[in-house]
């Protein structure tokens, strides 16, 4: 077998030798941990354990197609949501620039030295550049790797613990349903690179041999042989979870975010209330009643979500008049989060953008400046709703069916998180007024549909600023703003389809 072993990695550059003995790569002499700024002088050979905040690995365990990567991905998602840089480093994908394309599972018999040595290399490799980011202000890396043998926890534990003083938790995925092994082959496994020239049935075979090879060597986290480790074992995608010597704050989230999601099918619907009556005049805040739009929107959503038939449904609102009138037809359980209200413009609130620039014209541009940090005067910023909101997102991740009724930039913040959207990203994201916007988790994401009910409504987005002068001169209203009668809305930057619903009303 002819395996080449490239200097590159999966994101184009060249290996760069690792820091050891206090030796440092990067120019910028400053890291940044969980927002702060520590200086990272005397950082290498274990000395960064002094510090509260230490970077972390967070390294997988388990044989192919046991969820890792979904893991890994989800998990990435949630931890950047909440504010914490966080990126995987996919062995597999090292192993794919590492190596020609890819023949047969040959390559991952135990016995296969030459295969062995790369994949050892490609360990390596990845390891430096987890080790490269975290140094240069990454907070959590992910290493997405089979890791399934104690030699190689063993190594890992070496670079990142003993040499770099970094925190470790493993997260080893344990499964022996069959059906769930099925489905993830289905899912992901057969449509990988590796089976580009293969039909599903020679990918399907071969993938299960490659299973068995690592089945040879599998040496589940030991608490006799391992005891020094911190980990979690997750049995059949939550069925049971084994926490053993976790670490401080990070490790417990990441324990407590693992234990409620779920990969049971199912669908969010999330929708903005129908059209305010403040939303008529430009008012940001406040809580009136529906417009007479809004009621017709009411009435539109009811019929359409009766029409889905869909299972289990429960249906979330805020606590304000308008998201509460939106569903008052909707023949589902209901629940009332106040969570789920819109943010609080503190001093803004029931004002126009207008009035805002005229009254607080610093604070106007200083908003524009950075949308997600700023927070409105006595008042909260987008910042603050992600916090806000990270229980609301917990329950539902544990939940099924839901259709969750809120508004513009709570949703903003909602779909950020499925849609692993930056914070720069996120204040800008589009969420009109009379749309559903569907979100069905497939593979490692999530499938988008807009669903635009033909009630016409104003349009509440304000685009992102290009340049300074454009922070004056872009100003505009929400009032007076909606597209001409009958015209859908043009939905930029949303990865999904657009459907367009006849009018049900
Ligand atoms: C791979 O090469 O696809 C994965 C390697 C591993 O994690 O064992």
């Amino acid at each position: 077998m002819k395996v080449v072993v490239q200097k590159s990695r999966p994101n184009g550059s060249t290996s760069v030798a690792m820091a050891t003995s206090g030796e440092k790569q990067s120019s910028d002499n400053m890291i940044s941990l969980g927002w702060k700024f520590l200086n990272k002088e005397t950082f290498g050979n274990g000395e960064r354990a002094n510090y509260v905040n230490s970077p972390h690995v967070i390294a997988m365990v388990g044989l192919p197609a046991r969820g890792k990567t979904y893991i890994s991905k989800k998990l990435s998602r949630y931890l950047n949501w909440i504010g914490i840089n966080t990126k995987v480093f996919n062995l597999g994908e090292y192993r794919r620039h590492a190596t020609d394309a890819y023949r047969s599972h040959e390559f991952f018999r135990p016995d296969n030295e030459e295969a062995m040595a790369i994949r050892q290399h490609c360990a390596e490799l990845a390891l430096e550049d987890v080790c490269n980011w975290l140094e240069n202000g990454g907070e959590v890396a992910v290493f997405d790797a089979t890791n399934s043998t104690r030699d190689r926890r063993q190594m890992i534990r070496e670079i990142v613990v003993k040499k770099m003083g970094y925190k470790l938790f493993f997260v080893e995925s344990i499964c022996d349903d069959p059906s769930i092994i099925e489905q993830n082959i289905m899912e992901v496994k057969v449509s990988s690179p590796d089976y580009r020239n293969m039909n599903m049935d020679e990918a399907l075979s071969d993938f299960r041999l490659r299973i068995e090879h690592y089945q040879e060597r599998y040496e589940p986290l030991s608490e006799e042989l391992e005891k020094d480790l911190s980990y979690m074992k997750i049995y059949n995608t939550g069925e049971k979870v084994v926490v053993h010597k976790h670490e401080g704050h990070i490790q417990s989230r990441i324990v407590y975010y693992l234990m409620n999601i779920h990969i049971t099918p199912r669908t969010i619907y999330l929708t903005r209330h129908g059209e305010s009556e403040h939303n008529l005049q430009g008012l940001i805040g406040g809580d009136s009643n529906l417009s007479e739009r809004g009621r017709r929107y009411a009435q539109a959503l009811a019929k359409y979500i009766d029409e889905q038939q869909i299972e289990g449904l429960r249906v979330w609102t805020s606590w304000l008049k308008r998201t509460i009138q939106t569903v008052a037809d909707v023949n589902a359980p209901q629940e009332r989060w106040k969570a789920l209200n819109e943010i609080d413009a503190g001093i803004c609130e029931e004002m126009t953008y207008e009035d805002i620039q005229q009254r607080f014209p610093e604070e106007f541009k200083a908003r524009d400046q950075n949308k997600f940090a700023y927070r409105y005067p006595r008042g909260e910023s987008y910042e603050d709703l992600v916090v806000r909101l990270e229980p609301v997102m917990m329950e539902l991740e544990r939940q099924g069916n839901v259709l969750v009724v809120s508004h513009q930039a709570v949703l903003r913040c909602v779909l950020a998180y499925f849609l692993d959207k930056t914070a720069d990203e996120l204040p800008y994201l589009k969420v009109p007024l009379h749309t559903i916007i569907k979100l069905t988790p497939v593979a490692y994401g999530c499938k988008v549909e807009h669903i635009m009910l033909p009630i016409h409504a104003v349009d509440t987005h304000r685009a992102k600023p290009e340049n300074e002068l454009d922070l004056d001169d872009s100003f505009d209203s929400t009032a007076g703003g909606s597209p001409p009668n009958g015209k859908q809305i043009a939905l930029n930057g949303s990865n999904g389809e657009c459907r367009f619903f006849p009018n049900s009303s």
